[in-house]
């Protein structure tokens, strides 16, 4: 099974960008720390970070049939980014977003998402760990069977 893990505009600047907001860990760690977790998992990952709307709608696109789940953190894009929330509808395929920060925590244009309304669901405020929840959550969803005998409800 093979998951698709998109990392939207200014997220390889994690490390350095407002550390007080975001952490210290740089996206290769948080890259790190996921692969690691997938491998417990059993699921195999195919991860990207793109500055560009367009390249990311491409990469959806691109991997719409050889990818079974999304882990997106959108970044910027989540609060306005349609183009984003009709590739996510079109393809059908279930995607988890997550962001790093509590997104409702912060300025008000942030409270909002246009993206997580065609997601299974959204994991906000953990830092590096809303990612780690993010992918356990679509391999829960898309390999139940995994989580038998765990409480699902
Ligand atoms: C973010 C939250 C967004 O509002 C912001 O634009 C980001 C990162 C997060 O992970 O907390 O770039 O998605």
């Amino acid at each position: 099974m093979k998951i698709l893990v998109l990392h939207g505009p200014n997220l390889q600047l994690l490390g350095e960008r407002e550390p007080g907001i975001y952490g210290r860990n740089s996206l290769d760690a948080i890259n790190h720390k996921l692969m690691e977790r997938a491998k417990e998992l059993g699921v195999e990952l195919v991860i990207y970070q793109s500055n560009h709307e367009g390249e990311l709608l491409d990469l959806i696109s691109r991997y719409r049939n050889q990818c079974q789940g999304i882990l997106i953190n959108p970044a910027a894009l989540t609060h306005y980014s349609y183009a984003l929330r009709d590739c996510l509808a079109a393809v059908q395929i279930p995607a988890v977003e997550v962001h790093l920060s509590n997104i409702y925590a912060r300025e008000e244009f942030r409270h909002k998402s246009v993206t997580a309304g065609v997601c299974l669901g959204q994991i906000s405020g953990f830092g590096p760990a809303s990612y780690i929840l993010g992918l356990e959550a679509l391999c829960r969803h898309l390999k139940p069977q995994d989580a038998a005998g765990e409480a699902t409800d």
